[in-house]
């Protein structure tokens, strides 16, 4: 490896968006070494091989990644830490959403990855010192995770006022609880969407740091737009190359922080409200 290539590593990277990120900045020439992981090795292997038949010269590395297995995260966190001791860029892209019957248990399947596991596997890295300095967090959320969709105001606003991570945890806790429980506190019943206004939330928080602003990593959250993919299916409007692109330029965004972007969430290439 050329000790001088970026290291960018994103999650959930063997299809969809995150495959297409890697795929865009390997089109767009960037001399990234790319960390490509996946549930599954076979699977990754099988992207890896696919981006080398186009990008022959293209430095990418595989690593089993399972957000809603602990011991995954860690093995992960293990890897990145021995193997190129920090990364420059952590794209949290793996994202899941469910739409069965019991509701009780697709907010524990989405919530597990979207909120819980994105939340562990940012808090290792940061913990762990992962991130070289002047790197970037970038959080993949989405417009489904847009503030009104809370119809109690007085909890909207509390969301919005989020303050820790642990507040972040809470709130989880307490929506999944309202939906066990069949209580109506005014969540709103967007399970998935919930779990990107939180993970938006939690991209500010950590945006705030004191380790984050010393080491004047970039934090943001964006959405991808409406993409097609597995997640969001054949009649979304944009190509994956069209959704990465809105976070390639994210990537782009010049080393350090600038108060105008930092902690904020991107929808079309621009600052968005939470
Ligand atoms: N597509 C859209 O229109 C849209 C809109 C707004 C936001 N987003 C967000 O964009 C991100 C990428 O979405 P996408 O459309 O590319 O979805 P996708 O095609 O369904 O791909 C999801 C990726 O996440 C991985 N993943 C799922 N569960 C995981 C887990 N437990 N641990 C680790 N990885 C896991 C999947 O791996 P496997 O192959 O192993 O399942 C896959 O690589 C997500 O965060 C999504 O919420 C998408």
């Amino acid at each position: 490896m050329d000790k001088n290539n970026k290291i960018i590593l994103v999650t959930g990277s063997n299809r969809g968006i995150g495959y297409g990120i890697i795929e865009g900045l390997l089109e767009k020439k960037h001399n990234f070494s790319y960390i490509l992981t996946s549930r599954s090795e076979e699977q990754a292997n099988n992207s890896k091989n696919k981006l080398l038949s186009k990008f022959p010269n293209a430095n990418i590395f595989t690593h089993q990644l399972d957000l809603s297995d602990e011991k995954s995260i860690d093995n992960l966190v293990k890897y990145v830490q021995s193997t190129f001791n920090k990364i420059d860029i952590l794209i949290n892209n793996a994202g899941s959403n469910y739409n069965k019957s019991n509701a009780y248990e697709n907010y524990t399947k989405i919530f597990a990855v979207n909120v819980f596991g994105t939340v562990n596997i940012t808090e290792k890295f940061i913990e762990k010192d992962l991130i070289k300095n002047k790197g970037k967090i970038i959080i993949l959320s989405s417009q489904m995770g847009y503030s009104s969709q809370i119809s109690n105001e007085t909890l909207r606003n509390k969301v919005l006022n989020v303050k820790s991570k642990d507040e972040i945890l809470k709130f989880a806790e307490q929506f999944g609880n309202s939906i066990k429980n069949k209580t109506n506190e005014g969540w709103g019943n967007g399970i998935y969407g919930i779990s990107k206004l939180l993970i938006k939330m939690y991209a500010k928080v950590v945006s705030e740091y004191d380790v984050i602003n010393k080491n004047e990593i970039g934090v943001y959250s964006v959405h991808p737009g409406w993409v097609k993919t597995d997640m969001g299916g054949s009649g979304a409007p944009l190509s994956i190359k069209e959704g990465a692109s809105r976070e390639i330029m994210l990537v782009e965004l010049p080393e350090g922080i600038d108060k105008k972007y930092q902690g904020k969430y991107f929808q079309d290439f621009k600052v968005a409200n939470y």
